[in-house]
């Protein structure tokens, strides 16, 4: 017994054999909340170096970690060319897009006052709550985006086209430049298409259609 204890006791007070990078995760506010640069990179290049000697007991401690520490913005991956680029709840402000194709980009949550998303091809992406006051979405492809919940306030929308793109839950439309936009099959409120239709007019280039009966304005 005695000599089983002595054997127990040189094995826990042995150096380590493993070490594990602490997980990032209690160290940092958010992984998600920091610039791509500064995430935690080191949590990902965990390798397991595996020998017979690893007890059953660490190997699912090592794994729980690990699984712990998966960065979660890998779960978000958009198309294009920013497809391997994080643009999930970031601070975009005042970047430029113009002309990139960015189809399905997930920009949910994302800052994006004054970004310019001119000429861009953005169909399927998704804007879900994200900030765009002031954007340049002139001449953009946003066929089936998603605005919901977005603020889309002063955003210049001039010849862009949305068909069947989302805009609920208070997508916030107030002084957008919409001249021009395409806005067939966009579920809209009352409230939210009574704006419109006071600022709409001119013809989108790319569909033939004429703004305001895309938007049912009488
Ligand atoms: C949208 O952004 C504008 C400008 O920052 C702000 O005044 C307004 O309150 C916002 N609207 C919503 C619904 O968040
Ligand atoms: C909006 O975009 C159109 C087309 O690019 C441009 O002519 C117009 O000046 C822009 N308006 C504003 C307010 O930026
Ligand atoms: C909206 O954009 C058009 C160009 O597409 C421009 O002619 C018009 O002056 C703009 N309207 C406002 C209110 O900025
Ligand atoms: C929508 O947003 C406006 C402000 O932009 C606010 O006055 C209104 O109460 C909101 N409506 C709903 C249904 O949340
Ligand atoms: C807008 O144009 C497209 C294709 O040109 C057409 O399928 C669609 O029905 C038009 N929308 C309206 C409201 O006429």
């Amino acid at each position: 017994m005695a000599l089983l204890n002595v054997f127990m006791c040189s094995k826990f007070s042995a150096k380590p054999r493993f070490s594990y990078p602490r997980p990032a995760v209690s160290a940092h506010p958010s992984p998600l909340a920091l610039p791509l640069k500064q995430r935690p990179e080191a949590s990902r290049k965990l390798t397991l170096p595996l020998t017979a000697s690893v007890s059953a007991a660490s190997l699912a401690a090592l794994l729980s970690v690990s699984l712990f520490v998966v960065d979660p913005a890998l779960a978000f991956k958009g198309g294009g060319p920013y497809g391997q680029e994080v643009t999930r709840g970031q601070d975009l402000t005042g970047k430029d897009f113009s002309g990139k194709t960015l189809i399905k980009q997930d920009f949910k949550t994302s800052i994006l006052r004054q970004a310019n998303f001119k000429g861009a091809k953005l169909l399927g992406a998704s804007f879900f709550d994200a900030d765009l006051t002031g954007a340049d979405l002139s001449d953009a492809d946003l066929r089936g985006a998603d605005f919901s919940l977005a603020n889309v306030t002063k955003a210049n929308l001039s010849n862009a086209n949305l068909e069947g793109a989302l805009a609920t839950g208070n997508t916030s439309f107030k002084g957008a430049n919409i001249t021009g936009a395409d806005f067939t099959d966009v579920p809209l409120r009352d409230d939210q298409r009574e704006y419109l239709c006071k600022v709409a007019d001119g013809m989108n280039p790319t569909t033939g259609n004429a703004t305001r009966e895309t938007l049912l304005c009488n």
